[in-house]
Formats: structure tokens, C-alpha cells, sequence
């Protein structure tokens, strides 16, 4: 096959997009396929049509390569493309619209509320301690948790510091104690639940992609109902928003809650393929290399 590895481009994802794409284009050759490596810019139509290929494997992250932009271009395009289309992208780059479409089909989501970023100038959006997030960012990038105490300061403080001011729709969710854990879902097939333990503070960007910085319990150590629960809701989820190829599920868990208290946060279209990445390493527990989901990806996309 010849394949395009659509990667790059300029969400603030682009280093882990970058990374993504270079793991599936090696993955791919290694396999025999011809690879064009496209770092996507302003002239992706014409480089996307110049390189005709057979499949565009979708190596993006954030937008517009995951908000349904570029999957429209490749609609109008006529070309064949991994991962989720349009309307699916489009609602589950929001993690306000996804809670719009899940909720109403029992999926349990943390409550909370749109917030502008003004309104954080006057006082807190929720009682604390409590999560603001942008709506369609993905890796962490502006999440911050707003605790009790002195130490983050008020949050009109780190909105003056930190990158909100670019983002124009904030979500403030109440903080959930307990445990991180997420689920791959590929092709009809949740796979399992990893919990994510970051060695301090959260699972923010660094402890995502800094090599030691966050242990994966792989499967987690919960037990089997909350386990079972989260297949089952991330596999409802992918089925309900129309996902293809590959998604993943995060959650937050009260271990003290039992099955009530469990969350899930968001559903991701174009979960990372980095080395560290957490659909590549569920798969791999599950007997299939990378190389194998790179190829399973494809083949649901040109079925
Ligand atoms: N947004 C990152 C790439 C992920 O979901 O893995
Ligand atoms: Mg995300």
C-alpha cells in the first residue's frame, strides 16, 4: 500500500503528533508499505493530492487535525482516512459536547459547567477542590487542579499566569480523588484498563511523555467490576459517538465509591501512538505489536 502519515501540524500537540506519526511511518515500512510522510501545513490539500495516496493514516493531534477540519477536507477529497470521521471528531474534541451526547445514555460524567475565562477574574466557578481544563485540548496542555489552600494561589492568579488566556471556553469539573485509569478501544474490542500513577502531581504533559515519570500498571489492579465497568462504558462510548479505528477511554475512579464512582472524562479519536503511548502498550498485552495495530487501523479504514 502507499500510505500517507498525516503528522505535525500546529496544535499546541505537534512534538507528540510528531512523535506518533514517525513510530506508524517506520512501523509501515518495516511492513513493506510505501510511506509519504506529510508534517502537515497550510498546503495539505495540494500535498495530500500530489501524493495520492492509497490510505492517509491520520497521525494528528488536537486541531484542526482532530476537530473534524481535516477530516472534511479529506471527505471532499475523496480520500480514504484512519481513525474517526467528521461529526464524530467534531463532538469528541469537545469534552462538553461529548458530555452532551453521552450523558443522556446513562454514561456517568463528572458534573460541572462552561466557564469564561473573565468570570475566573471574579470568583470560583465550583467549590474546590475542582479541575479547569479547556474544552478541546488534549495531552493536559492548560489543565490545572484548584485546591484547597495556598499553594495554587486564587485561580484568578494562575489564569493571569498560565496559557488560559488563548483558550476562550474553559470546563470546571469537580476534582475527583482516587485513581487514573483509561481503556483502548479497537475496532468492536475494549482491550483493558491501565492505571496511570504519576510519580508527582497529576498526569500532566510532562508525566505523559517523560520516560519514568508515571507508572503504568497494565492491567490495573482494581477489581474485576470496576474493570469490567470501564470496558463497557468505553466500548458503549466509541459505539455511541460513531468512533472508528481506535479510541481511548479516561476515567477517574473513587476508589472509595465502588462502581459510583467511577468517571468517564473523555473519549479520545486520536489516542497518542508514541512510544509511551497507552493504546500501543494495551495492544501489545493483548498479543499485537504495533506494527499489527498500525495494520489494523488501516484495514478498518479500508473496509
Ligand atoms: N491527546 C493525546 C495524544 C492522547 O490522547 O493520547
Ligand atoms: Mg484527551
Amino acid at each position: 500500500l502507499h500510505v500517507a502519515v498525516l503528522m505535525g501540524g500546529w496544535s499546541s500537540e505537534r512534538p507528540v503528533s510528531l512523535m506518533s506519526g514517525e513510530g506508524v511511518a517506520k512501523a509501515l515500512e518495516s511492513r513493506g508499505h510505501r510511506v509519504t510522510r506529510i508534517d502537515m501545513d497550510r498546503d495539505v490539500a495540494a500535498r495530500l493530492a500530489e501524493a495520492a495516496p492509497d490510505v492517509v493514516f491520520n497521525a494528528l493531534h488536537g486541531s484542526p487535525g482532530e476537530d473534524g477540519t481535516v477530516q472534511g477536507l479529506m471527505d471532499l477529497m475523496g480520500l480514504t482516512y484512519t481513525h474517526s470521521g467528521l461529526a464524530t471528531s467534531v463532538i469528541a474534541i469537545d469534552k462538553e459536547l461529548t458530555k452532551q451526547a453521552l450523558v443522556p445514555h446513562g454514561i456517568p460524567m463528572p458534573g460541572g459547567r462552561i466557564v469564561e475565562t473573565a468570570e475566573l477574574y471574579e470568583r470560583d466557578p465550583l467549590a474546590r477542590p475542582y479541575v479547569l481544563k479547556p474544552v478541546n485540548e488534549g495531552s493536559s496542555v492548560g489543565v490545572a487542579i484548584v485546591t484547597e489552600g495556598g499553594n495554587m494561589g486564587s485561580p484568578i492568579s494562575r489564569a493571569a499566569k498560565g496559557p488560559w488566556q488563548e483558550f476562550d471556553r474553559l470546563l470546571a469539573e469537580p476534582f475527583i480523588r482516587g485513581k487514573e485509569l483509561t481503556t483502548a478501544v479497537i475496532g468492536d474490542k475494549a482491550l483493558m484498563v491501565t492505571e496511570l500513577k504519576p510519580k508527582s502531581g497529576f498526569y500532566d504533559f510532562d508525566a505523559k511523555y517523560t520516560d519514568g515519570m508515571t507508572e503504568h500498571v497494565c492491567p490495573a489492579e482494581i477489581p474485576d467490576d470496576i474493570t469490567e465497568a470501564c470496558k463497557d462504558i468505553a466500548l458503549r462510548a466509541h459505539k455511541l459517538l460513531g468512533c472508528k479505528g481506535t479510541s481511548r477511554s479516561d476515567f477517574r475512579w473513587d476508589d472509595e465509591r465502588g462502581v459510583e464512582g467511577l468517571f468517564l472524562l473523555e473519549v479520545n479519536t486520536q489516542p497518542g501512538m508514541t512510544p509511551l503511548s497507552l493504546v500501543p502498550e494495551q495492544a501489545r498485552h493483548c498479543g499485537m505489536s504495533y506494527e499489527d495495530l498500525v495494520e489494523a487501523i488501516i484495514a478498518e479504514a479500508l473496509r
